[in-house]
């Protein structure tokens, strides 16, 4: 389950109907979609890393949501995203991400293992960061000023969505970010 943190404010907001209040203001919609609990799909998740076969084998047992979006929502493609402690882009990948962007397309994570951290920038210019868990589903839609990072335990697995490819290199805004109490 997804919680909210305001900048400058040390208080977790957990409330579901609060966070989708907060979120709807900016279209983004986050939705909780149970990861599949079959054998081999829970011990691909265990793992920390997985090679290229293993990331295959790991999206064919989360398709069930992947046929269910391509029906719904048109998406076209999907690819898996692993980063572990240790993993060799975390920091290339924190500074390309970790700063306010928007994109031509729609950023959409289903998030499978770990955690992850979206921030984004109110209509009011306060900024908020929602931490995402498996489970979560979220869709941000295009030219939304948003960031990503990784938490403390620097450990996610997520399932990227695309309807199309190329839009979402990141575009910067050069707002500065607020001060978070970084759990
Ligand atoms: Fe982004």
């Amino acid at each position: 389950m997804a919680t909210l943190r305001r900048a400058g404010d040390p208080a977790l907001v957990s409330d579901p109907a609060t966070i989708a209040e907060v979120l709807a203001g900016l279209g983004v919609i986050l939705e909780t979609l149970p990861v599949p609990t079959d054998g081999q799909t829970l011990a691909l998740l265990a793992a920390p890393e997985l090679d290229d076969a293993e990331q295959a084998r790991l999206l064919e047992g989360l398709d069930g949501v992947f046929q269910r979006l391509q029906t719904e929502k048109g998406y076209q493609e999907r690819d898996l995203v692993v980063l572990y402690p240790g993993h060799p882009q975390l920091e290339t990948l924190n500074t390309r991400f970790h700063r306010i962007h928007t994109h031509d397309d729609e950023e959409v994570r289903y998030i499978v293992d770990g955690e992850g951290v979206f921030g984004f920038v109110l209509p009011d210019d306060s900024q908020v960061e929602l931490t995402v868990v498996a489970g979560d589903y979220i869709h941000v839609p295009s030219h939304v000023e948003h960031w990503f990072r990784l938490n403390q335990r620097q450990r996610i697995k997520a399932v990227r969505y695309f309807s199309a490819r190329g839009g979402w290199t990141p575009l910067y805004t050069d707002r500065p970010l607020q001060e978070f109490a970084h759990p």
